[in-house]
């Protein structure tokens, strides 16, 4: 698929991999819609970057857990771009709880934004997406839904859903609309983790590094670009992390 001229949205797009994402797709001359909740400073960054590289950037405020908000979202780039092409779900939270800490409240807050999002995300612009011949749906999921870190479980649990998610989407939407994921391994460090941490996380990872958001970013633009052929597979990016 060409992706000159194609409408995109981002969920998380105002920074660190969404914003990558956002800009991989611009430089290809993509116009892109993102999302952004807290993030107000680095969308209106983002959009100028975006803006740029010549094509039109729509950042939308919004919190992806509400099905309105959400159907408001789908509703807005119809009334702006009268189409969209390609959704990539990245927006997530990644919290740390051990679990005899864990609460109903951080089971919700994971599994409403990093599951019910996507979720939410790919019921409404399916609608939109249907009526191109081409559509592509990416959900980006992380190598945790199928080995969990300890003290992360509802993250994990909402990332293993996300690669559940991908497959009956892409049973339902088939054969109109692609989804497929990319399950990471470690690319951005959280706010906050100290370099001792970090590095102790690379010496875990058979390739010893971090991957970089261009590692990312790659593999969506292969799967955006360079197949037609896929749909309910996960890849993963993960330096090898699976068989470590
Ligand atoms: N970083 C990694 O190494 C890594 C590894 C494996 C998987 N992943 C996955 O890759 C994706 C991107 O990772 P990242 O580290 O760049 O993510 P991130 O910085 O932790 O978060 C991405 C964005 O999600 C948005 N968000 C959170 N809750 C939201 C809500 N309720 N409604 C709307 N937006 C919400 C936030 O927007 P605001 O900032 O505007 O509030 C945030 O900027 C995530 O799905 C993550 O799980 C990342």
């Amino acid at each position: 698929m060409r992706l000159a001229g194609r409408v995109s949205l981002i969920t998380g797009g105002a920074q660190r991999i969404g914003r990558e994402l956002a800009l991989a797709l611009a430089r290809r001359d993509c116009a892109v819609a993102f999302t952004y909740h807290h993030s107000v400073r680095q969308a209106r960054a983002t959009a100028r970057e975006i803006e740029a590289c010549g094509v039109r950037a729509l950042p939308i405020r919004t919190d992806l857990s509400k099905a309105a908000r959400v159907r408001q979202l789908i509703a807005r780039i119809d009334q702006v771009f009268g189409r969209l092409d390609i959704l990539i779900n990245s927006a997530a939270n990644f919290d740390r709880v051990r679990f005899d800490r864990l609460t109903e409240h951080d089971w919700d807050r994971a599994l409403d934004t990093n599951l019910k999002g996507p979720f939410l995300c790919a019921l409404y612009a399916s609608r939109l997406m249907r009526r191109q011949p081409h559509a592509k749906i990416i959900n980006i999921a992380d190598w945790a839904g199928v080995r969990p870190y300890k003290d992360y479980l509802p993250y994990c649990v909402s990332k293993a859903g996300v690669i559940g998610l991908t497959k009956a989407l892409a049973k339902e939407l088939a054969p109109r609309i692609r989804v497929v994921a990319i399950a990471p391994g470690p690319i951005l460090p959280p706010a906050g983790m100290t370099a001792a941490a970090a590095a102790r996380i690379a010496a875990r990872v058979p390739l010893g590094r971090w991957g970089s958001p261009e590692d990312l970013v790659n593999t969506a633009l292969f799967l955006l670009e360079g197949t037609d052929f896929m749909t309910g597979s996960t890849v993963f990016v993960d330096g090898g992390q699976l068989i470590a």
